[in-house]
């Protein structure tokens, strides 16, 4: 059975993942120069994004729920090289129930899986994602990999690392040549900043778990790098609670 959550805001109330999500398409704006953008992370109470090198110690039932919800909804979905790796990707919706409605609702059956590597060269192609005959993986690199012995679908993009807005080109690409609405930013946190400095973000659902991971044990949620020239504003959009655990989506006030 779906989890339940408790919904303190905006008004109490008790709903499931796939009851929170439902209207989520259909409030997106009208189409713009890119996506509706969203990114999904589960932090301890402590604000680390993993604990000995994987949110998976971090996560819960109810942060499972929302993470598959979010997939379904999703037209693509992104993710930098390390948490591919870390997180050792495989095919993104894995259960034929979902696959069913996304496609009785006139999505592809699997979103597509954009990549994102600067390098070039740290591009995890051994993960069972680019072992998936049915994935569709959309690649944004400076170079094209030796694809070799890649049973999915693999498109190749280039990108300039020199442009001054690197992301917005690549959220531009995928609303105006892949059709891409609603983007689902899977992390991890060296990605997540990098969205946050562009500006290109409009929601962060946010779990956060009664866990605290300590010292070194994991990356921060926004990595570690610079600070953002200014402070990122947040408004809470709902506000939910399972067992101990919070879960909170924030709009991202465009200032
Ligand atoms: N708690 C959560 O919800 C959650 C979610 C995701 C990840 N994580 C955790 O986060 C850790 C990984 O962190 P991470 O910061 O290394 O992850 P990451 O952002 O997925 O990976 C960093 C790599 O992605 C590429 N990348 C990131 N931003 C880019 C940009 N703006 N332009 C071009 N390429 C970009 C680069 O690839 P190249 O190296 O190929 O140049 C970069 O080295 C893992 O421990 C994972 O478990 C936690």
């Amino acid at each position: 059975m779906e989890p339940r959550f408790r919904r303190l805001l905006p008004e109490p109330g008790e709903i499931d993942a796939g009851g929170l999500l439902a209207s989520l398409r259909t409030e997106l704006p009208a189409s713009t120069d890119r996506p509706y953008t969203i990114a999904n992370f589960v932090v301890s109470a402590d604000g680390r994004a993993a604990f000995r090198g994987r949110s998976g110690p971090l996560g819960d039932d109810g942060d499972r729920a929302l993470f598959h919800a979010l997939r379904e909804q999703a037209d693509a979905v992104l993710a930098g090289t390390g948490t591919l790796r870390t997180e050792r990707y495989g095919r993104l919706i894995r259960d034929a129930e979902r696959r069913a409605r996304r496609t009785a609702a006139g999505l592809e059956a699997e979103p597509l899986a954009a990549v994102i590597s600067r390098s070039g060269t740290r591009i995890p192609l051994e993960i069972p994602l680019f072992a998936e005959p049915a994935a569709r993986i959309l690649l944004f690199s400076p170079t094209e990999p030796e694809l070799a012995g890649v049973r999915a679908g693999v498109q190749f993009a280039r990108t300039d690392p020199a442009r001054a807005h690197p992301l917005r080109d690549v959220l531009r690409a995928l609303r105006l040549e892949h059709d891409v609405r609603l983007l689902l930013c899977e992390g991890g946190p060296t990605l997540f900043a990098a969205l946050l400095r562009e500006r290109l973000l409009d929601d962060l659902f946010l779990t956060i778990v009664p866990k605290l991971a300590g010292g070194d044990s994991g990356p921060a949620l926004t990595g570690a790098g610079p600070p953002l020239s200014e402070l990122a504003q947040l408004r809470i959009v709902w506000l939910l609670a399972r067992r101990d655990s919070l879960y909170v989506r924030y709009g991202l006030l465009q200032t």
